[in-house]
């Protein structure tokens, strides 16, 4: 049986900062974000947004423009490494905000960004198996943080890939290789739970990423008898665009002990070829943590649109601490399947500019409505409620608090818990 994808939308956060205007406040030559890490511009979520409204955003965008019938949902799985709760996970709350079936599987997988991969997976699995028939939703939601002035900061990004995974698989059909998976316990990059910041080691990171690679490559060409000569496409997990260049002139290494013709002269236009048109998002929007790969899957199928269909497309997924995993798949067979549906383009461009000090001033409203009480404060921000978008207003009696837009989408999105206090609070 055939498993894929039968859709994919992109939520892309409304602000973005320039990474000219990062590198001036760090007192750092701009060209070193702009090309020495590969960085344009980083998404940066406004202080209502969190993993579980851009999880809700990207969810309802793919549902809605796919047509998927929610009733067909049986399976809900959010990937993330920016959980909101030590025991509630995002999917729980998305499904309350979507108003999925009673009768759903809900649970949230966390590997740092190897995460959504591992959703995918399991839903892939239960799709050829018992759950026969019926429809996962899969969603990547993450929001990347480091400390300010830090060197993780330009790679910093936020947004939401969800997905849906079934037997009609018309965007891209997961290939039925042998897994090609690798673990190491390794601390390159981590955040413990009193932090919303990560602490990373960046060198090591970047040689954990190179070497998680390098095995379930070689792993993944050993088994499936496939050489890069049989792709058309490489995708790599994105922290920042400088990485995915790193991990294509590792297969391209790997690639030269098999085939010495390969000229290195040509390394970069055949990076061109291979994996550029995938990074327009990445470039950007920063690392989306599990949605890094994903986005970059959406990029290239949105860009390239007809002339993706049938070709195949290596993926690399990456997630510190770390696992690795080497899998390909072929984009589907009809294009106006996501055409305009996918959201990333539309999403960019309707995107504001903010400064230096918005950008501060978002971070220090952010961390004041993670605590309990602080949701009674964003009561005095009527702008809140003026937006068409869903917000999280902050907390209230331990409580995490949503806000979605007023019913009246074609989706009708059911009224929950968060809605009734909206109305007990506006009253
Ligand atoms: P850094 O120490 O500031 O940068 O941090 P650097 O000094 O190593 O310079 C970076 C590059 O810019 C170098 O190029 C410089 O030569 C170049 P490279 O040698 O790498 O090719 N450069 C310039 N280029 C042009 N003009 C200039 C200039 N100056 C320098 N004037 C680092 C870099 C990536 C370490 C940092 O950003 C960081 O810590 N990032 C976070 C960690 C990370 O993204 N690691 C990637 C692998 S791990 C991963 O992907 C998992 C992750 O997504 C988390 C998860 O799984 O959940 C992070």
């Amino acid at each position: 049986m055939c498993i894929g994808l039968e859709a994919i939308s992109v939520h892309v956060p409304k602000h973005y900062l320039d990474s000219e205007d990062l590198a001036k406040a760090n007192g750092v030559d701009p060209e070193k974000y702009r090309f020495g890490i590969g960085i344009r511009q980083i998404s940066i979520p406004s202080p209502d947004e969190d993993s579980v409204t851009m999880a809700f955003e990207a969810a309802r965008t793919a549902i809605q423009r796919y047509r998927i019938r929610r009733e067909k949902i049986g399976m809900l799985i959010v990937g993330s490494e920016t959980g909101v709760d030590a025991a509630k996970p995002i999917a729980s709350f998305v499904h309350g905000l979507l108003g999925l079936p009673a009768a759903c599987r809900t649970l949230d997988t966390k590997h740092a960004c190897y995460s959504a991969t591992a959703a995918l997976k399991l839903a892939r699995d239960w799709c050829a198996g018992t759950g026969k028939g019926r429809k996962a939703l899969v969603i990547a939601s993450d929001i990347a943080r480091y400390e300010v002035g830090s060197p993780g900061e330009p790679t910093q990004g936020a947004g939401a890939v969800a997905m849906v995974v079934s037997d009609s698989p018309v965007l891209f059909r997961f290939d039925d290789f042998p897994e090609a998976t690798y673990t190491r316990d390794v601390m390159d990059f981590w955040r413990p739970h009193y932090k919303s910041t990560a602490f990373v080691q960046g060198r090591l990171s970047i040689e954990s990423y190179l070497s998680a690679l390098e095995h379930t490559y070689r792993d993944y060409r050993e088994q499936s008898g496939l050489s890069w000569r049989d792709f058309d496409h490489a995708l790599f997990h994105v922290p920042f665009s400088k990485m995915a260049l790193k991990g294509f002139e590792r297969i391209f290494g790997i690639e030269r002990e098999r085939d010495p013709e390969l000229d290195p002269e040509n390394l970069t236009g055949y990076f061109e070829r291979f994996t550029l048109p995938s990074l327009y998002g990445n470039i950007r929007m920063g690392n989306l943590y599990s949605g890094s790969l994903y986005l970059s899957l959406a990029c290239l199928l949105e860009r390239r649109g007809k002339a993706a269909v049938g070709e195949r497309i290596g993926l690399f997924s990456y997630g510190s601490g770390c696992c690795g995993e080497y899998f390909s798949g072929t984009a589907g067979a009809d294009a106006e399947q996501w055409k305009d549906r996918i959201g990333l383009q539309a999403g960019l461009s309707a995107r504001k500019r903010i400064t230096h000090r918005e950008y501060l001033a978002f971070r220090t409203e952010s961390e004041a409505r993670i605590r309990n009480g602080s949701a009674s404060s964003s009561l005095d921000r009527p702008d809140i409620f003026a937006t068409n978008r869903p917000s999280f207003l902050g907390i209230a009696d331990n409580q995490r608090l949503y806000c979605i837009p007023e019913l009246g989408d074609e989706l009708s999105v059911r009224q929950g818990e968060a809605s009734r206090f909206r109305r007990t609070f506006a009253a």
